[in-house]
């Protein structure tokens, strides 16, 4: 029987649990194995996962048991939800909490929770200076992770608690990057009330969550807030022109605008940049550059990351 240290990920297949199974794959110590959680153990992105090197198995986030199984005989567990396939933050929150009792109940000795900030915290529901959403909510894909983090805190193995920034990624697959404006120039147009947005390559999270696995349990109870960069509008556009080879200017877009774009969760994302701007610094200083080298020394600038995806970001 091997002596690794075995890291079971839930969302192996996606953005982060994936960069969590290539970061153990990859790292030449082998002092970890990785265990990749799946609803679809057949699908390509599972059998690629099993071809790297990784253990596949079937876990569900909906299914208490499958989970624990799942997590049987791991060290530790990374575990995060993806809100966007059901928009719905009353079961991102019961999924969150399956998870959590999981890991205990396996016996995980080391839990790292992707989770973000409960913006009601800060903005209570009956704060004007921000809409509230669905009647009990603020951001919604942010405030039913954050409400989570006090279940994981009581009932979960020992836990460290990991926020991620804005996937660069999202100017590729979210329709967030440049598109042709009226006369036919490139503008980047993100609601940023003037601040900073701080963004990161996707990959980077899941190397990060590996840092911290690396620590080990002595950083439970400890939040690591993450980012690759913290840019301004202008800044992020100023990168698009160099990368892509045409100019590109910002609009700063009124949040309610954003509000209105129509596509699911506009109301949700728009108030996100509205809370950012709000807060301005109170905000960005829990998604730090510094803290996110430390964990992964080969953290990505924004300029890496477009060195090596410019080419994939739509136009148009
Ligand atoms: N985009 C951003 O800028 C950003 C920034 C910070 C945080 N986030 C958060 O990141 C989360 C999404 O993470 P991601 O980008 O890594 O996701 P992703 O790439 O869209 O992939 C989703 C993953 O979740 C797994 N999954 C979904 N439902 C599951 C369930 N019931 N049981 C087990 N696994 C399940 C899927 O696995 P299978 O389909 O293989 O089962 C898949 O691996 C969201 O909640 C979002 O709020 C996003």
């Amino acid at each position: 029987m091997s002596d690794k240290k075995l890291i079971a990920v839930v969302g192996a297949t996606g953005a982060q649990g994936g960069g969590v199974v290539r970061a153990v794959l990859t790292d030449q110590s082998g002092q970890f194995a990785a265990r990749a959680i799946t609803r679809k153990p057949d699908s390509p992105k599972a059998r690629m996962l099993a071809a790297a090197g990784a253990e596949v198995v079937a876990g569900d986030a909906d299914d208490p048991a499958s989970l624990e199984r799942a997590f049987a005989g791991a060290h530790g567990a990374f575990l995060v939800t993806n809100f966007w396939e059901h928009l719905s933050p009353e079961r991102e929150l019961a999924q969150a909490t399956t998870m959590a009792r999981a890991t205990r109940a396996a016996g995980v000795t080391h839990a790292v929770w992707s989770t973000l900030e409960d913006t009601r915290l800060a903005f209570p529901l009956d704060d004007p200076r921000l809409k509230t959403l669905h009647g009990q909510y603020k951001v919604p894909h942010f405030d039913a992770k954050g409400e989570a983090d006090a279940i994981f805190a009581a009932d979960a193995a020992p836990t460290s608690y990991l926020m991620a920034a804005f996937y660069w990624e999202n100017f590729i697959y979210f329709g967030q990057g440049p598109r042709s404006g009226p006369n036919g120039n490139l503008v980047l147009a993100l609601p940023l009330g003037g601040g900073k947005l701080p963004g990161i390559a996707a990959e980077d999270i899941g190397k990060c969550a590996y840092g911290i696995f690396k620590r080990g349990p002595e950083v439970s109870g400890q939040r690591f807030g993450i980012a690759g960069e913290v840019l301004s509008g202008p800044e992020y556009a100023a990168a698009f022109s160099r990368h892509l080879g045409a100019p590109v200017s910002f609009y700063d877009m009124p949040f309610a605008e954003y509000r209105a774009l129509g596509f699911p969760g506009a109301d949700d994302m728009g108030n996100m940049f509205e809370h950012h701007a709000i807060l301005g610094e109170e905000f960005r200083r829990y998604r730090s550059p510094e803290v996110a080298r430390a964990l992964n020394p080969a953290l990505q600038s924004f300029d890496d990351w477009l060195n090596a995806n410019a080419s994939r970001i739509p136009r148009g």
